[in-house]
C-alpha cells in the first residue's frame, strides 16, 4: 500500500542555502528576508517587539544575505542592539515583490494594517500566529489567500495546532486528532505550503507527498521558537529553494538544532534566543 506519509530525514531535508555558496558569492546570492510584525505602541495592549526580532535574527543566521525588520505600531526600537546586521524599515517601504516576507510574528492586531497589501503584492511569504489569526477571522482573506497560487505567488503557512484550528474552523483537538488531515486540508483550501507544528511536524501542500518531521523535542516547548522557525524558512526561500524543499529542509533544521543542544547540554534549557543562534 501507499504509505500515508514519509518520515523528514536527514536523506529528505533541503540543505541550507549557504553550504553551496559559491567562492565569489555576494550578499545579494542569499537573498533577503524581510520581517513583518513585532507590535508595540500606545495602541497596542500587548507588545512583541521580540517575536520579530528573534524571527529576524533566525532569518540572518539561517544565510540570508539581508534582512529587514518592519515593525507594527510607533513605540518600537529601531536598532537591534544585539545584532546591528538588522536594518529597520517603514512597513511601507518594504519590496514586496523581491524580498521573502515573514509576517504574523507578534504582530498583534496591527498586523489588519498591512495583510491584504501583503497577499495581493508579495511574490514568497511566510505567514504566521497573528497574520494567520487575521486570515482566520476575514473571508475576504481567505480569498486573496487562495488567489495566491494562481498568480504563482509561493506561500508557506506555519500554524501551531490551535491556529490552524482557527483557519480550519475547528478546534485544537480535532486538529491533534488527526494531524496529516489537518494538514492536508489547509494546504488543499488555500493552495499553500502547510507545516502544521508540534512534535512531528507536519509539512503538506497540494500534490505533494506530505512529510512528518523527525527532529526536535521538547525542548522547543517554549516561548518564541516558533518565531525562530518563521525566520530560517524565510531565509531558505531567500537563498532560492521552492517553498515545500524550504519549509521541509528549515523544520528539519529547526529539530535537528534542539536535537544537538539536548547531547551537548543535557538538562540545559534551550531559549529562543539561542536557538536563532546555532
Ligand atoms: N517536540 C518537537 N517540537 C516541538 C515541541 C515538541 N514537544 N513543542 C514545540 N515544538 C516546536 C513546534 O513544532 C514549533 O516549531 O516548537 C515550535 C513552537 O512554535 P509555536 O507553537 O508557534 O510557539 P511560539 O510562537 O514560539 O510561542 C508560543 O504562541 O500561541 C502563542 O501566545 C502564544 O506566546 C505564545 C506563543
Ligand atoms: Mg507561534
Amino acid at each position: 500500500p501507499e504509505p500515508c506519509a514519509w518520515l523528514l530525514g536527514a536523506d529528505r531535508a533541503a540543505q541550507p542555502p549557504r553550504r553551496k555558496a559559491a567562492h565569489a558569492s555576494h550578499k545579494g546570492s542569499f537573498g533577503d528576508v524581510a520581517v513583518l510584525g513585532g507590535q508595540s505602541g500606545t495602541a497596542a495592549t500587548t507588545h512583541m517587539t521580540g517575536a520579530a526580532l528573534l524571527a529576524a535574527r533566525a532569518a540572518l543566521h539561517a544565510g540570508a544575505g539581508r534582512v529587514f525588520v518592519a515593525l507594527l505600531g510607533q513605540a518600537g526600537p529601531t536598532v537591534d542592539l544585539l545584532q546591528p546586521e538588522l536594518m529597520f524599515r517603514a512597513p511601507d517601504a518594504l519590496d514586496l515583490k523581491r524580498q521573502v516576507v515573514v509576517c504574523g510574528c507578534g504582530g498583534g492586531e496591527a498586523v489588519k494594517s498591512v495583510i491584504a497589501k501583503l497577499l495581493s503584492t508579495a511574490a514568497r511569504a511566510v505567514l504566521d500566529a497573528d497574520a494567520l489569526n487575521a486570515i482566520a477571522n476575514d473571508t475576504q482573506l481567505q480569498t486573496q489567500l487562495k488567489a495566491r497560487h494562481g498568480r504563482a505567488y509561493s506561500t508557506v503557512l506555519t500554524p501551531h495546532p490551535l491556529e490552524a484550528a482557527r483557519l480550519l474552523g475547528s478546534t485544537a483537538a480535532a486538529v491533534q486528532a488527526d494531524r496529516l488531515a489537518a494538514a492536508r486540508e489547509l494546504a488543499q483550501r488555500f493552495q499553500c505550503v502547510v507545516a502544521l507544528k508540534g512534535s512531528g511536524t507536519v509539512i503538506a501542500a497540494p500534490g505533494r507527498e506530505t512529510m512528518v518531521n523527525a527532529s526536535g523535542n521538547a525542548l522547543l516547548a517554549t516561548a518564541g521558537t516558533g518565531d525562530v522557525l518563521a525566520g530560517m524558512l524565510g531565509a531558505y526561500m531567500a537563498g532560492g529553494l521552492e517553498a515545500f524543499e524550504a519549509a521541509c529542509g528549515a523544520v528539519f533544521a529547526h529539530g535537528r538544532r534542539a536535537d544537538a543542544w539536548a547531547s551537548q547540554r543535557p538538562g540545559q534549557a534551550l531559549t529562543a534566543s539561542a536557538l536563532a543562534a546555532l
